[in-house]
């Protein structure tokens, strides 16, 4: 399988990548930081040599791509480059704001724009969008997080409808806290946090099977699913009790 996975320098992607290495496997590991590109595919190389780096920044969208353009007969781009900006009820900057959309949403359309063509005139392909369980409850220091990965959804569903007749599957996944960069900025107890290897392995189960919309873990979810239900003057105390 041919599969391109971005924000490959850390965390989940770097993690995805150690866990997709196989001889079977040709791996495009793609992000800004290409010492840690390097450093991860000398470390894949036992395992897997057919692994290329991509070095960019997925906001600069017109390089993004005219690099990716040239990739050919992908099996899986997996949509895992995202940045938090921590948790802070301070009015957000405007710049920061928009930043944020840029790398958590529209860096994925400038990926499918070049994508999807070459998906559609193979008749197949995986799509795979890492979300957050943060796009099914927005807590006031992390809003602008939630409503990225929120619209993320409403974007991943929208292309499911379309593409998934012409035979590319794709998934939403929703993963609670996982120990990565990201979340070593954080600086409150985090419920439920799994350590990255086993949160990983969750993310490419959830991938092999092909789960459309992967919630978890499964415990997290469901509370969040039953502060959805509450009315909404309960949940505003609740929130502003934790907040
Ligand atoms: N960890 C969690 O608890 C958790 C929970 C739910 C969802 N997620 C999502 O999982 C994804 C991975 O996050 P993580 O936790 O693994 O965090 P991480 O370790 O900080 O990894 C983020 C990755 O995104 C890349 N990236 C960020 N900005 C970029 C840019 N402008 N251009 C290119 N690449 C960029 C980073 O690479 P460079 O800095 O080298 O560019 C890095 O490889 C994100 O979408 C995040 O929202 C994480």
């Amino acid at each position: 399988m041919k599969i391109l996975i971005t924000g490959a320098s850390s965390g989940l992607g770097a993690q995805l990548a150690r866990q997709y290495a196989s001889s079977e496997n040709e791996l495009i590991l793609l992000a800004r930081r290409a010492d840690k590109l390097y450093s991860l595919r000398k470390e894949l190389y036992e395992k897997c040599q057919d692994v290329s780096v991509i070095v960019t920044d997925v906001t600069e969208f017109e390089t993004l791509q005219e690099k990716i353009k040239t990739i050919e007969n992908l099996d899986m781009v997996i949509l895992n480059a995202g940045i938090s900006l921590g948790h802070n009820q301070d009015i957000t900057p405007i710049a920061e704001f928009k930043k944020l959309y840029d790398v958590n949403v529209l860096s994925n359309h400038a990926i499918l724009e070049i994508l999807l063509p070459k998906f559609e005139n193979k008749g197949s392909g995986k799509i795979v969008f890492i979300s957050s369980l943060a796009s099914l409850f927005s807590m006031p220091s992390s809003k602008v997080y939630s409503s990225s990965k929120r619209a993320l959804n409403a974007y991943a569903e929208g292309i499911r409808y379309k593409y998934k007749p012409k035979g590319i599957d794709v998934l939403t996944i929703l993963p609670g806290f996982i120990k990565s960069e990201l979340t070593d900025k954080n600086d409150f107890d985090m419920p439920f946090l799994l350590d990255t290897r086993e949160g990983v392995k969750r993310i490419k189960s959830a991938i092999d099977a092909n789960k459309e919309f992967y919630p978890f873990p499964l415990r997290f979810y469901l509370i969040i699913r039953l502060l959805n239900l509450l009315p909404s003057f309960l949940r505003e105390k609740i929130v502003n009790s934790v907040s």
